[in-house]
């Protein structure tokens, strides 16, 4: 089975060629044009701009995903959730392939892709690979630029949501912190570069909902309580900048973790995955490390973190298993797709 997978849901156009032949995968290709360059300039992403450079990217990144586009069996594309603008130009391209050369479509959403980025190869370069032998129950965090969620696997195929956040999502609070402390975009990685050289312990900042006994969260509380000391503060310097994420990111951590763990232990999880944006964060992956002891831990390889099509690909092999096609008439780009 040869499946195509285009991603275009926010401010990345991907597209990955991903084969399957008797439980052996190969990942022919997986590319990403990424605009952090043009929305780095505005501080985030204005949604049309985003939609025009999708436009211009996508023909030539599916190109260079395949040469052949007769070799498909499949189609695969993410319809939501994400940026309405930016999901309309992968949607209608996909559905225009899919008709053009009589295949079928899959219409996979996002966060499906970014669980099923745990079954993707763990080390850099390794193109063929098989299947891992995932241990369940397991609970996968899933934290991205616009997602922070707990789901509750049973199996490959069988899956619910037991939290998620109430308010910012994890990504969207590491960005507008960046952009509190004039730091830049996207957030996440300048907010990690900063706090490796600041103190953790410096600011002693809330761990909201921490200590509920449920699985939500909400950040903009966090937030909030950074913006606070910023404007009391007289001179913002780098060390002020450099201990302020450090505290901020400690504090996030806590409560992703914490409530990660609780959950493992309610759910008797035996393994612990994580995936999305947020996860590219290696600081949280050490900090996982020495947390989770007994259990299965899986953390993805940067590249499948952050927004890709290897691993829309890969939730569409998982579709394409069940039968899952859309019929082409009713495949559309929906950005509140929930989860479930
Ligand atoms: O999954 P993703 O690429 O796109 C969405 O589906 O949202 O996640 C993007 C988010 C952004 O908020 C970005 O700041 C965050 O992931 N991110 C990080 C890191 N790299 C990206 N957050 C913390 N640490 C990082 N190293
Ligand atoms: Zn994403």
């Amino acid at each position: 089975m040869k499946i195509l997978a285009i991603e275009t849901s926010c401010d990345e156009t991907a597209a990955a060629f991903l084969e399957e032949n008797k439980g052996q995968f190969t990942l022919h290709s997986n590319v990403v044009a990424s605009q952090i360059d043009i929305h780095t300039k505005t501080g985030g992403i204005v949604p049309e701009v985003a939609a025009r450079e999708h436009v211009t990217k996508i023909i030539p990144v599916i190109k260079k995903a395949i040469s052949n586009l007769e070799e498909v069996d499949v189609f695969a594309i993410t319809s939501g959730p994400g940026l309405i603008t930016s999901l309309i130009v992968g949607v209608e391209t996909a559905k225009t392939l899919a008709f053009a050369f009589k295949k079928p479509l899959i219409a996979v959403n996002h966060m499906e892709g970014h669980l099923y980025s745990n079954w993707l190869p763990k080390k850099k370069g390794i193109k063929s690979f098989k299947k891992p032998d995932i241990k369940f129950p397991a609970l996968i965090l899933i934290i991205s630029g616009g997602h922070t969620e707990i789901i509750l696997m049973e199996d490959e195929y069988h899956y619910k949501k037991i939290g998620q956040t109430l308010d910012d999502a994890a990504g969207e609070a590491f960005d507008k912190v960046a952009k509190i402390l004039g730091l830049g975009y996207p957030g996440g990685p300048i907010i990690e570069k900063m706090a490796k050289q600041g103190n953790p312990h410096k600011y002693d900042l809330p761990r909201p909902m921490l200590n509920k006994k449920n699985y939500d969260f909400s950040f903009s509380g966090l937030k909030t309580a950074v913006l606070y000391l910023v404007k009391d503060q007289k001179n913002i310097s780098d060390k002020f900048r450099r201990d302020l994420a450090a505290s901020f990111q400690q504090a996030a951590f806590d409560v992703l973790i914490g409530k990660t763990l609780r959950a493992a232990g309610q759910y008797k999880a035996k393994t612990i995955m994580v995936s999305g944006g947020v996860a590219a964060n290696r600081t949280l992956a050490i900090k996982l490390k020495k947390s989770v002891t007994d259990i299965n831990l899986y953390v993805p390889p940067l590249k499948y973190c952050t927004d890709n099509a290897a691993m829309i690909a890969m939730a569409g092999w998982f579709m394409t298993k069940k039968r899952k096609f859309t019929p082409l008439n009713k495949v559309r780009a929906d950005s509140n797709w929930e989860l479930e």
